[in-house]
């Protein structure tokens, strides 16, 4: 996927398209001497998710080459603490905001303000909705994660040779986050035509959006929930598929999966995820996780950090979509990059080819 020419670029800029590297790694970097252009507030939701680590170290990394200071701060998921973490951004002076949401739905004042100083705001991975003053929003094509995911059910099961009837369970993310909206919708629209026919029954029910999100992506609620709708639904019958939006939720419903005795001569279900976190890698190595969507997330980095200078340098930030982002008060210019689906097939060429991690971390 190529990434986005700003309009206008530095020679530390190219430096760090051809440089930058490693998922967490601090990777030996050029060094070039820059302008120093004053520093650049960067709010993440948790380092609980090994991803988030990931995008706040690559970021913090090519800011610091095009000669900007960095102020990363994680939240823990705690909403006020993000937005006290901003309010200190703004009032610190920082030339531009990039935010990974906890809550979506809950800057709008905050970012009132930085709009009042004229401060560039990026929406990073995850849109920020119901404001009018962001200025771009980076991410991945998030309808599409769904259809990976559900897609990689369909070719699991066989369904599209005719096999099945099959049963399935859904799981969604945190319903405070846009995109779980667009993951389950994506997945459902591949999903949704196998249900109809009867090729796939989700025998607890439970369809909705709001019955099967996980609040914060907590991988414990997923794996409460996998464990009661085993003893309420399951007792007298298998699951052979489970729709997971995230490695984290992931893990959380494999843990419960074993302790109701799946995984020995009771094969667990297909498993979907999504971030190719390494503790999912080896599960799916090991076969129990069946897939996960991989999003490179040093390209997120580069795509937020290019549209951060070219806005302060004067440029115009390139996007790929002006339409299916709207937050709800204006439709958010967008630079959209590819999901990729990985499973045991195609771990080693994308993940350790592409430098994402080595294979001793993999295997070790
Ligand atoms: C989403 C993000 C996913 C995953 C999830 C849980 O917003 O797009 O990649 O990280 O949050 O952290």
């Amino acid at each position: 996927m190529p990434v986005p020419k700003p309009m206008r670029w530095s020679l530390a800029a190219v430096l760090v398209l051809t440089t930058a590297s490693g998922c967490g790694s601090t990777a030996a970097m050029t060094t070039v001497s820059s302008p120093q252009r004053g520093e650049i507030g960067i709010a993440l939701p948790t380092t609980t998710s090994a991803r988030w680590v990931g995008d706040g170290e690559s970021m913090q990394r090519q800011f610091e080459l095009l000669g900007y200071r960095t102020d990363l701060q994680y939240a823990e998921d705690d909403v006020n603490k993000q937005i006290s973490q901003l309010e200190q951004m703004i009032a610190e002076g920082d030339k531009a905001l990039v935010i990974g949401a906890i809550d979506g739905s809950a800057l709008k004042d905050v970012l009132a303000k930085a709009a009042a100083k004229k401060i560039p705001i990026i929406s990073y991975d995850r849109l920020i909705r119901d404001t009018p003053d962001l200025s771009y929003y980076a991410t991945f094509d998030n309808y599409k994660v769904g259809v990976l995911q559900a897609t990689s059910i369909v070719d699991d099961l066989g369904l599209k040779k005719g096999k099945g009837p099959f049963t399935l369970e859904l799981f969604a993310g945190s319903a405070d986050d846009n995109n779980a909206t667009f993951f389950f919708n994506g997945a459902m629209s591949v999903l949704q035509p196998y249900i109809s026919a009867g090729k796939l029954e989700v025998a607890s029910g439970e369809t909705a959006f709001a019955k099967v999100a996980t609040q914060r992506w907590d991988g414990k609620i997923a794996k409460a929930r996998m464990a009661s709708l085993l003893s309420s639904t399951y007792t007298g019958k298998r699951v052979d598929a489970v729709l997971s939006p995230y490695d984290g939720i992931s893990r959380g419903i494999i843990e419960a999966l074993k302790e109701a005795g799946y995984g020995g001569s009771k094969a667990l279900p297909v498993i979907t995820g999504q971030d190719a976190e390494l503790d999912s890698v080896k599960l799916i190595v090991s076969g129990e996780q069946s897939e996960t969507v991989y999003k490179d997330t040093r390209e997120l980095a580069k795509v937020a950090v290019q549209m951060t200078n070219s806005l302060l340098t004067g440029g115009k930030p390139e996007v790929n979509d002006t339409k299916q982002y709207d937050n709800g008060v204006e439709v958010v210019p967008t630079f959209l990059l590819q999901p990729v689906n990985v499973d045991k097939s195609n771990y080693e060429r994308v993940l350790v080819d592409g430098g994402y991690y080595t294979a001793d971390q993999i295997n070790g």
